[in-house]
């Protein structure tokens, strides 16, 4: 596929040390026009610090940024004027009625009047605050309050919109409602960087992922790339005792599997074929054993095999299996 240009977001070398701890260290960043980029990592990893820098609220100590367009550190008002941003921490105004507030912050994005009634209206509908929408702030539950946070950041129809752990404390409606959102902005050209705790949802929305481990990236690409690295399929055998699982287990000497309690993992080993042949001879070895099976799966590895393996972290089960 031919690239959008400009890049709507391309860093390069960033680094921000912070008294006695490491935000960021020489990371970069590459994300095309009209899609949905993902940083994920641990607490502290450094993802808000990534977020604060190319938002423009924190200069780095080094590093040349620019977003859509406009360089970061020198023309911090351009970039301010294209981007959206919705932060960890809820910046709504709790005397003012979700209304009030919508309408105070179009205001200020030089919004005309029909624009900001439309779409403070639309955005309470889409985040199912429209009856809430008089009342003032501060009666809010907290998941309103965060979507009352995340509107304030769409009235604007950015250019690029940097999300930061948005779905954080919002009930499973509310987190769909929000994807929808996102992809719909994405549609009409929105580039969006999102910070995220909940795998799936990087997943689901993300074209590509940036990976940080104590302020470095220690690995980039699509979910579907990061995930073939990160772990095989693996067939799940749940077996009516632990006994069963052992003899299992032991049955399948030669293969990588993780025993826990009465269910046991089989990695299927990763060949050119899509793996079929590989799962058939993983089948008949199981056979081959003779135990009872309850019930089985075949399960693709997921985003959290990724930040397993990242990491260096073994899975509980694995954990438990191997000490
Ligand atoms: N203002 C600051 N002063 C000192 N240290 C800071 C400051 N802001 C961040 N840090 C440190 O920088 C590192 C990265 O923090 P950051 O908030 O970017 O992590 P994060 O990946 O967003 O984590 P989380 O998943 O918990 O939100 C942490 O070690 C943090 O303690
Ligand atoms: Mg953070």
């Amino acid at each position: 596929m031919p690239r959008r240009d400009p890049a709507a977001i391309t860093a390069t070398g960033v680094t921000k040390e912070f008294a006695g701890a490491t935000g960021l260290h020489d990371v970069d960043l590459d994300v095309p026009a009209g899609s949905v980029a993902s940083l994920l990592g641990p607490n502290g990893a450094g993802k808000t610090t990534m977020v604060r820098i190319l938002s423009t609220l924190l200069r780095p100590d080094s590093g040349v940024i620019r977003v859509a367009g406009h360089d970061v550190l020198r023309e911090p008002e351009r970039v301010q004027a294209v981007i959206g941003l919705t932060g960890q921490s809820v910046a709504v105004d709790a005397k003012l009625s979700g209304h009030e507030n919508l309408r105070m912050f179009g205001r200020l994005q030089r919004l005309s009047w029909p624009v900001v009634r439309e779409r403070s209206a639309q955005l309470l509908e889409t985040f199912g605050l429209a009856d809430a929408g008089t009342r003032a702030v501060k009666t809010y539950s907290g998941g309103m309050r965060r979507k009352l946070d995340l509107a304030l950041s769409l009235m604007a129809q950015p250019m690029v919109l940097f999300l930061d752990e948005p779905t954080t404390g919002l009930d499973p409606a509310s987190r769909h409602a929000l994807w929808e959102v996102i992809r719909g902005l994405v549609q009409h050209g929105t580039t969006v960087l999102l910070t995220t705790q909940y795998l799936d949802e990087a997943d689901a929305l993300a074209d590509s992922i940036v990976f940080l481990d104590a302020g470095r990236v220690v690995a980039t690409g699509t979910p579907a790339e990061l995930k073939a690295r990160a772990a095989n399929t693996q067939l799940v055998l749940t077996t009516t005792s632990a006994h069963d699982a052992a003899r299992l287990t032991t049955c399948l000497d030669g293969y990588h599997t993780v025993a826990d309690h009465r269910t046991v993992r089989i990695a299927v080993p990763a060949t050119g074929d899509g793996g079929l042949k590989e799962l058939r001879a993983v089948l008949d070895a199981a056979l081959r054993a003779a135990v009872d099976v309850e019930s089985y799966a075949v399960r693709d590895p997921d985003l959290d095999d990724v930040y397993f393996h990242l990491t260096g972290h073994a899975r509980p089960a694995e954990a438990e299996a191997a000490a």
